[in-house]
């Protein structure tokens, strides 16, 4: 694909755009804001500030709790069911519940508890740290009877490195755990050729999809994935916090155990019995009382991406990483950037990376002077997330013509490099 630099070039991208139009479903508050950061944090969608309205005033405000009656209760295995539409996974293997870190938490758990003679996790040092921290807590609590290998990388943390993959996966492992797109370079992992590395030595896969769901079709069933978990704020634009799901193959349900054993995932809760059994199937994994506003308020979200369909999505998210990868190549280079992300389409989620000695002070000045929200992660990346559903070619070029000035004035050098807290 050949791409020009100019804005009219961005211009002629957007007429093109089949998805054009679902940037007027978003609150756009400022549109002098150019926002590269919706793989942190989703847009805001206009029929989630209505439908927020309506759980606030009409079903607490009104129905109080009777409101349970009323589609509260089942909320969490009924949008499991949409986000499993999301990420091929057929009726029944997916509920919403807790956080990302709190279901990889129970799913590594149940995972070593099928395997207890295998005492080896295998994971990547690309991985997202609040996943490795999980399982470090879970080897801990488990007595320290199992050791995590972290595989690395030899390109200097763009890809990691299959062949010492393929090699720690032995017969001694119980679980491989990986980001199927990784956070800072968006590696796109090929989820059916890990699955199989991982099922050939015995081991189980579980993926967590929080960078990929939303963004790229996902074939949970069909790569015969045992285990996944993901969140819903980023692409999904369920709003900060809002709660994550998880994903447990039917041919497991029946054996595996929540290590979190709460009234949620009791076969009969209302029958307030004094002994635990487990509910059926996936729902075992659900522990305590779902945060109703935030989960409402994401199903109305998650009806955007449903309705423009994945492979639409895809299509647009590869020709935007494409797109900002030649503009890094053809505006940024001569300012000491390189792409910190994969050059195969095939291979990259929907951010890239722009690496950056001072990436940190030109992330600074990006956000305080030029209204262009992206992110930065250690040690020198500039993160930009092109979201399809309100990302426009425009938007980036602006961003990148942004990020140009800021090199040309030497607006980053007033900034320190110490670190702020979030972006
Ligand atoms: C890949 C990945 N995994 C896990 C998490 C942690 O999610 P949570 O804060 O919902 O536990 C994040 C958060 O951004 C993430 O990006």
């Amino acid at each position: 694909m050949s791409f020009h630099p100019s804005r009219d070039y961005a211009l002629e991208l957007d007429k093109q755009d089949k998805l054009a139009s679902y940037r007027d479903q978003f609150v756009i508050s400022d549109p002098n804001l150019i926002y590269l950061d919706g793989n942190s944090l989703g847009r805001l969608p206009k029929v989630a500030v209505e439908r927020a309205r309506q759980i606030v005033e009409e079903e607490w405000g009104k129905d109080l709790i009777s409101a349970w009656n009323k589609g509260w209760w089942e909320a969490p295995a009924r949008v499991g069911e949409k986000i499993a539409q999301l990420i091929g996974a057929g009726p029944g293997q997916v509920v919403v519940s807790d956080t990302t870190s709190v279901n990889l938490y129970k799913l590594t758990m149940a995972a070593l508890a099928q395997n207890p003679g295998k005492k080896r996790i295998v994971t990547d040092t690309l991985n997202f740290p609040s996943d490795l921290y999980v399982l470090q807590g879970c080897v801990h609590t488990l007595g320290n009877h199992h050791e995590i290998v972290r595989i690395g990388s030899r390109d200097n943390d763009l890809t990691p490195d299959l062949t010492a993959l393929e090699s720690a996966i032995n017969k001694d492992t119980a679980l491989v755990t990986l980001s199927h797109v990784t956070f800072k370079s968006g590696y796109l992992y090929n989820m059916k050729r890990i699955t199989d590395m991982a099922h050939r030595n015995g081991a189980l896969m579980l993926w967590d999809l929080s960078h990929s769901v939303g963004v790229i079709p996902i074939a949970l069933d069909e790569c015969g994935a045992d285990l996944a978990i993901g969140c819903t704020y980023k692409y999904l634009n369920g709003g900060p916090g809002s709660p994550a799901f998880l994903y447990v193959n039917k041919s497991l349900q029946e054996e595996v155990a929540s290590p979190i054993w709460g009234w949620w995932g009791q076969n009969r809760p209302f029958a307030f019995g004094l002994d635990y059994e487990p509910a059926q199937g996936v729902n075992r994994f659900l522990a305590g009382t779902q945060p109703m506003l935030s989960l409402l308020t994401m199903e109305t979200a998650l009806d955007l991406v449903l309705q423009a369909g994945l492979t639409a999505v895809r299509t647009k998210s590869v020709l935007m990483t494409e797109y900002a990868s030649f503009l890094t190549d053809s505006l940024l280079a001569p300012f000491g950037f390189s792409l910190g992300s994969p050059r195969d389409p095939a291979k990259r989620g929907s951010h890239i990376s722009l690496r950056h000695p001072d990436g940190y002070r030109i992330n600074r000045a990006l956000i305080d002077e030029m209204n262009v929200i992206p992110d930065f992660r250690e040690p020198d990346n500039i993160r930009l997330g092109f979201a399809p559903l309100y990302t426009s070619f425009t938007e980036i070029w602006e961003g990148f013509d942004r990020i140009c000035r800021v090199m040309e004035e030497k607006k980053y050098e007033k900034y320190p490099s110490k670190r702020l807290t979030v972006t």
